[in-house]
């Protein structure tokens, strides 16, 4: 009798916030989301039950045509495929390419933009610290984080919470974080050791001989992307986030149970027809000259989303034949794009915000987390905080009070 109480009581809770109505979601962060064009997924109404929770922004079909096309290009590229068995980059010749120095529209451009361009060509670097043996055996789900040598902390509390190594529902998880070089020369070496040492004690982290800068993300995507297709075929899902997220492990194998193994898999907090940030205080602003078109393709926020093994893999194939795009998550989208993949919206992904109201009680209420799979930026403490909570005796016996 509790139990079907609190089943009853959960679903309660999970409806409510997979409705999502009472709350406004925060999306200036990365795009400026065109009002006229809000997915209408977003506004559709919840339905009731657990499984039906899971598949609740699911859209109708994630379309039968554009999967098989991409089943299609999938056997044309695996016919060719001799994947290397270990990583292949050994040397890192990258000299900046100045054929755009004498352009105006270069010449306009802001120093990180120029720099952005000036070594866009540079594709893969060697690696530092590598961890194969993440991907033997039977990992199900890989889960990697982006961090960079100064987030010691983070990494430690994440290894503690949703990013400890064991067997969730009967499958295992494995953690990795993915780092490239310190940016701040003097402390580099400083850093460096430290990061050396860490890995000792846990190994688990794939570090590549570029600078950890903000544009050199997309960096980290490709590299991760061919790490995985080097080493991993037989890892079932990925989750990829950023190291400063409240993750559910627990809820993301719950949700993968009820899609039925579907190798183009891509689920997160989706935009779609968000317009690139021309504005130029914002950190994501892009100018025209990177980006001339009104939108960007659908693309899931880079703060935590979660894709099956095999488009990872035909991803990486696909990345290599686009040009970088500064923004990660974007450049992301834009693969997805030419795969005829589209992204799935789902409202347990908040990448971009709880509620818009930072100071809002919600943004601290556990059971508003028990439902979720990844809520953005927390402290180390808050982290650690909330993972207690959400995982101790907590019962979300009513609708959530400050509603
Ligand atoms: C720069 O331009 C030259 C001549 O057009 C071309 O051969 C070269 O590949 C270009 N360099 C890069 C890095 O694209
Ligand atoms: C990315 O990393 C490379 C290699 O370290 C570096 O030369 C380049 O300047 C970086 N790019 C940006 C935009 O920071
Ligand atoms: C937009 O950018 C593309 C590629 O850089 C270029 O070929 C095209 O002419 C540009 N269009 C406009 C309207 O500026
Ligand atoms: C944000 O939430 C706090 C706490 O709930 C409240 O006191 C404040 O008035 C709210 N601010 C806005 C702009 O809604």
């Amino acid at each position: 009798m509790f139990f079907l109480a609190v089943v009853a009581l959960t679903v309660v809770q999970r409806g409510t916030i997979s409705s999502g109505a009472p709350f406004q979601l925060e999306r200036q962060a990365r795009a400026d989301t065109d009002p006229a064009a809000v997915d209408p997924r977003q506004k559709q109404g919840s339905s009731s039950g657990i499984s039906s929770f899971w598949k609740a922004n699911r859209p109708e079909s994630s379309p039968k045509a554009l999967v098989t096309t991409a089943t299609t290009s999938e056997e044309s590229l695996l016919t060719q495929d001799q994947r290397p068995t270990t990583w292949d980059v050994t040397t890192s010749n990258c000299t900046p390419n100045y054929n755009f120095s004498g352009k105006d529209w270069f010449k306009s451009l802001e120093g990180n933009f120029k720099q952005f361009l000036m070594y866009r060509h540079c594709r893969y670097f060697p690696m530092l610290m590598n961890h194969p043996e993440k991907c033997t055996g039977h990992t199900h789900l890989l889960m990697v984080v982006k961090s960079v040598a100064t987030q010691h902390d983070r990494r430690e509390v994440i290894r503690r919470t949703w990013g400890k190594e064991r067997l969730v529902r009967g499958k295992q998880v494995k953690t990795l974080f993915l780092l490239g070089k310190p940016s701040n020369v003097a402390e580099r070496a400083n850093h460096q050791k430290l990061l050396e040492f860490e890995d000792y004690i846990y190994g688990d982290i794939l570090q590549w001989d570029f600078l950890d800068t903000f544009f050199n993300l997309t960096l980290k995507e490709t590299h991760f992307l061919k790490w995985f297709d080097t080493y991993c075929a037989n890892v079932r899902y990925i989750f990829k986030g950023d190291d400063d997220v409240f993750v559910s492990v627990e809820n993301i194998l719950e949700y993968l149970e009820g899609t039925g193994r579907e190798k183009s898999l891509f689920v997160g907090d989706v935009l779609f027809k968000a317009k690139p940030i021309r504005k130029k205080e914002n950190k994501y602003y892009i100018p025209q000259a990177m980006y001339n078109k009104t939108y960007y393709p659908p693309y899931a926020g880079g703060g935590g989303f979660v894709m099956a093994g095999p488009l990872a893999r035909k991803l990486h194939w696909v990345s290599d034949t686009l040009e970088l795009y500064p923004i990660d998550d974007v450049f992301l989208g834009m693969c997805l794009e030419v795969l005829q993949v589209t992204p799935v919206k789902h409202n347990a992904f908040k990448t971009f915000g709880l509620v818009k109201n930072k100071s809002s009680k919600l943004n601290k209420e556990p059971c508003f987390f028990k439902g979720m799979i990844v809520v953005h930026k927390l402290l180390p403490s808050e982290l650690v905080h909330m993972w207690n909570l959400v995982n101790s005796d907590l019962v979300c016996a009513q609708k959530v009070g400050i509603l």
